[in-house]
Formats: structure tokens, sequence, C-alpha cells
């Protein structure tokens, strides 16, 4: 059994998180890529290729940083509204970085996971992300999820539907579902909720990222374009990030009170 499992039922909302120096997950945004290249006079996809090289870079910052799950939005829900010929590049950039990436990820102890609604990709597309999850399923050093095709509210939504359908008589008794029911069918139920999220490329939205997931999260905003965020930039946050104060509803005084031993 992997190492993360026991801490991901950890509810926000239904308990309190035990203080640590984290973070455990970090959540990205990445964005920028167009403008980046825009101000170069670069296509837009040139931001695009540059902001896969930035993925590897992270991505190994965070090892050595201890960080256990990382997350990526890669492409949302609503990123179809964008011209043909730029959907049709992500998607092939996708498909490199997996067939070229999977066997570093692998040797260096990664595990992949993509959340989203994989029915709308290409079959080729699907395959090769259920064949770099199947090999990289035991790693345990670090998990990496690619939010692609992702939204928060499908998240929601889907999550919905599965309970339903697996419990059929909470359908007649609505008032019994809770939390708890729901949070097992998320996309990521396998991994805690995010201690820090990151959005790159100067907005300060969250653009139907992990609704459910951030209700805790620390927000972490930066002008600095995705192709541009490195290792440094990434310090930069989490140290934003180890300055802060995480009172979950409670007072600045009950944070700084020792624990009881019988406190949940
Ligand atoms: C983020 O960069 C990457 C994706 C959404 C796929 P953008 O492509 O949104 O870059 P900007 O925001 O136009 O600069
Ligand atoms: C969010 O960026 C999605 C990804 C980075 C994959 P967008 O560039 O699509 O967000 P909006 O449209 O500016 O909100
Ligand atoms: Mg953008």
């Amino acid at each position: 059994m992997s190492k993360f499992k026991p801490e991901s039922a950890v509810s926000s909302t239904l308990s309190i998180p035990a203080p640590d120096k984290g973070p455990r997950h970090v959540a990205i945004i990445m964005d920028g890529n167009g403008r980046w290249a825009t101000q170069r006079h670069l296509p837009r996809v040139a931001g695009h290729s540059k902001g896969v090289e930035r993925v590897r870079d992270v991505i190994e910052a965070a090892v050595v940083r201890g960080i256990d799950f990382v997350t990526l939005f890669a492409f949302s829900s609503e990123n179809w509204r964008r011209p043909a010929d730029e959907v049709s590049l992500l998607m092939r950039l996708f498909m490199m970085a997996l067939e070229r990436e999977v066997s570093r990820m692998h040797a260096n102890r990664i595990r992949l996971r993509v959340v989203g609604d994989l029915s709308r990709f290409e079959p080729r597309l699907q395959e090769l992300i259920a064949n770099a999850e199947a090999r990289t399923a035991n790693n345990d050093r670090l998990t990496l999820t690619v939010a692609a095709n992702y939204g928060g509210r499908w998240d929601v939504m889907q999550a919905f539907r599965s309970l339903i359908r697996a419990q059929p008589e909470l359908a007649q008794q609505p008032e019994l579902i809770d939390e708890a029911h729901l949070a097992p069918y998320l996309a990521m139920s396998y991994a805690p909720e995010p201690d820090l999220f990151i959005r790159t490329g100067g907005e300060q939205r969250i653009s139907n990222f992990l609704l459910w997931q951030l209700a805790y999260t620390e927000l972490y905003f930066t002008d600095t374009w995705w192709p541009d965020f490195d290792a440094a930039a990434l310090d930069e946050a989490i140290a934003s990030y180890r300055a802060r104060e995480r009172r979950f509803g409670r007072t600045s005084a009950q944070v700084h009170e020792p624990v009881p031993q019988d406190a949940c």
C-alpha cells in the first residue's frame, strides 16, 4: 500500500489537520505561456513547449524539497474554447511529454496520475495515459497529478453521480448525504487536500481548478509567467506559505494553545 494512503482521508472541514512544516501537497495553475511567447514575438505554442520544460524542473525541485504531491493544471474543461490549432498543438505536446518523460519519472520513483474527463481525448492519448499510470503505480517518492480536461465543477458532479450509482438508496434520503460520502468519489481522493496553491501569470482566480479541495488551501499568486517559474520561484512560494498561520476557523490564540491529548 502507498505511504500516502492514511492521510488522504483527512478533510479540513471535518477535522483540524495536524500542523506541519509542509507544504506536503502543492497545486499549481501554470499560466502565462502564451504571453511569455507573445512578448518574445514567438507563436504561443513556443510558450507551451517552454512550459513543459519547467514542469520537469519544478518536479525535480519538489522531490528535493520533500513535497509528496504536486498537482498541475494542464488543460481546463474550458480550454476547448481556444482556437482548434492551439488545442491540437496542446494535445500533441501532452502526448510527446508522456512519451518522453515517463521513463525518467519512473526512474525517479514518481507516480503519475491524470485526472479529468479523459473520454474526450483521442484513443492514442488515453492509451498513453493509462500505460503511464500503470507503469508508475507503485512509485512512492512523489505523486504528480496532471489535471487534463479537468474542471472543479465536473469533478463534484461526477463524484455525486458515482455516489448515487453506488448507493442508490441515498437518493431517497438526501439528508443522510454528507461530505464523507462524496469525498471518496472525487477525482483526487487518493491525495490530501492541497496545502499550497500557486498561480503563475498574474491572474488572481481559480479558473475552475480544484474547487472542493481548495477549501482551506493557502493561495499564492505571482506575476511570473510559467515558462520563467523555476526552483527559486518555488522557494519564494514555499517561504510565503511557511510564514502564514493556518487557523482552519479557529482563533490565533487557539492555534498556539498546546493540543490536549484527546483532541481530534
Ligand atoms: C497556460 O498558459 C497553459 C494553458 C492554459 C494550456 P496560457 O496559454 O493560458 O497563457 P496566457 O494566459 O495566454 O498567457
Ligand atoms: C487556467 O488557465 C487553465 C490552465 C492553466 C490549464 P487559463 O488561461 O485557461 O485561465 P483563464 O481563462 O485566464 O481564467
Ligand atoms: Mg492563461
